[in-house]
């Protein structure tokens, strides 16, 4: 097809024209999909492997969760939180048993779990520990990403995310990720949480020391600190098990979930924990009008029992190790760094060979979508559907770019 007869350029002024430039998208207009790869409005296809941040773990448009979704929406699709639907009960049943917890509270995006993880938190501090009025604090990360809210940016180290967005919230406390000495300085007797991510995704997919997590359960223990872990990206499937936290053999107090566990159709967020800590909430204290909505319920209940049969976790295990073998065989040929753990993947390119915006645009060209993060950092996050021949196909189209 002769370069201006195609409808891409002219879609992507057009998808610029009445939006804030909150984002810098790769120049491709994606109009389906379907599993691990999306047709642009020209008809050319590439393989995803960015997976909508990790929300689309099963794939573009999985036919359970699919046959959920449509089945739903000739039933009921909203109720609000003022009634009782007929899905919400084996949602909330099966997604706290997947997660060995009492309860969970959903919502709808990640950061309204995190900013709930927060509210419930403090509570428990005030409620439950006996934190002074007003006194509590939460130790967190430097190389954070918990979301956008206005509380989330204010522990943001990220220039990017926090600038001009002030005045700030107050009572939290930043440390250097993976420093357990730091930690335990930080943490002091009006500390409630300490919230993390059990590896970093938007700073490069950060992997802590192994000791690191350990470390952290053993130290909010000690100190009746609420261990906070947001496994909204490296969560249900993605590292390879449930929770990147279960790989080193941690149980938190509070999961943060969200991303893959919409199945790609709808934004569905949820806190898991334990009755003592869920349990301070009261009617009026915290809510959201489409949070445990029945299209969600009915689809989240399917993402549930997808992730219960443990098929994705074993996929995203044993392709992973393929994916990083793979990998790692560029690393001295472009790459300098590899990170990572199952199907998921930072990659530091050469910063004198391209940007990361320049690999990723380079990739596009080649069939393969994924996207920067930090100036010559790329992850890969590919749904957890992916086969062996194309996880080979993108790291040998990442070689040939690599190569120039
Ligand atoms: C670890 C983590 N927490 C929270 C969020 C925020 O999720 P959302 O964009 O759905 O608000 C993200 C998004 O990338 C994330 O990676």
């Amino acid at each position: 097809m002769i370069e201006d007869m195609l409808r891409t350029p002219a879609a992507v002024q057009d998808a610029e024209r009445h939006t804030a430039h909150n984002y810098h998208p790769l120049p491709v207009v994606i109009s389906s999909a379907e599993g691990a790869w999306v047709t642009d409005v020209d008809g050319r296809r590439y393989l995803d492997c960015l997976a909508g941040y990790s929300a689309l773990n099963f794939g573009h448009r999985h036919p359970t969760l699919i046959a959920a979704a449509h089945a739903q929406l000739d039933r009921l699709t909203l109720t609000s939180r003022a009634f009782v639907h007929d899905q919400f009960a084996d949602f909330c049943r099966e997604l706290a048993a997947l997660c060995g917890k009492d309860l969970v509270l959903p919502m709808n995006t990640g950061a309204e779990a995190v900013e709930t993880g927060i509210k419930v938190a403090r509570k428990w501090g005030y409620q439950v520990k006996g934190v002074p009025a007003g006194q509590a604090n939460i130790v967190v990360a430097e190389g954070n990403f918990h979301g956008r809210t206005t509380t989330i940016v204010s522990f943001s180290t990220d220039e990017d995310a926090r600038a001009d967005f002030g005045p700030y919230t107050p009572g939290f406390r930043v440390v250097p990720y993976g420093d357990l000495a730091a930690l335990a300085g930080a943490v002091d007797e009006h500390t409630v949480a300490v919230l993390l991510e059990p590896i970093q995704g938007e700073q490069g997919v950060v992997v802590p020391p192994s000791d690191y997590l350990p470390g952290v359960r053993q130290l909010c223990t000690e100190r009746n600190v609420l261990f906070v872990a947001d496994e909204i990206q490296s969560g249900l499937g993605r590292t390879g098990a449930t929770f990147a936290c279960e790989q080193e053999g941690v149980v938190p107090d509070m999961y943060l979930l969200g991303k893959a566990l919409g199945g790609g159709i709808v934004p569905v967020s949820a806190v898991a924990a334990d009755a003592d800590v869920l349990g301070v909430l009261r009617p009026g204290q915290h809510g959201s009008t489409f949070g445990g909505n029945p299209l969600a319920c009915a689809v989240a209940t399917e993402v549930v029992r997808l992730l219960a049969t443990g098929e994705f976790q074993r996929r995203s295990a044993e392709l992973g190790e393929r994916l990083h073998a793979g990998l790692r065989g560029l690393i001295g040929k472009g790459l300098v760094a590899v990170r990572g753990r199952g199907l998921w993947a930072g990659l530091d390119i050469d910063p004198a060979l391209m940007s990361g915006r320049a690999a990723c645009e380079r990739l596009m060209a080649r069939g393969v979508l994924a996207k920067d993060t930090h100036g010559s950092t790329i992850r890969l996050a590919p749904p957890l559907t992916i086969t062996a021949e194309e996880i080979d196909h993108a790291v040998a189209q990442l070689a040939a770019v690599l190569a120039g």
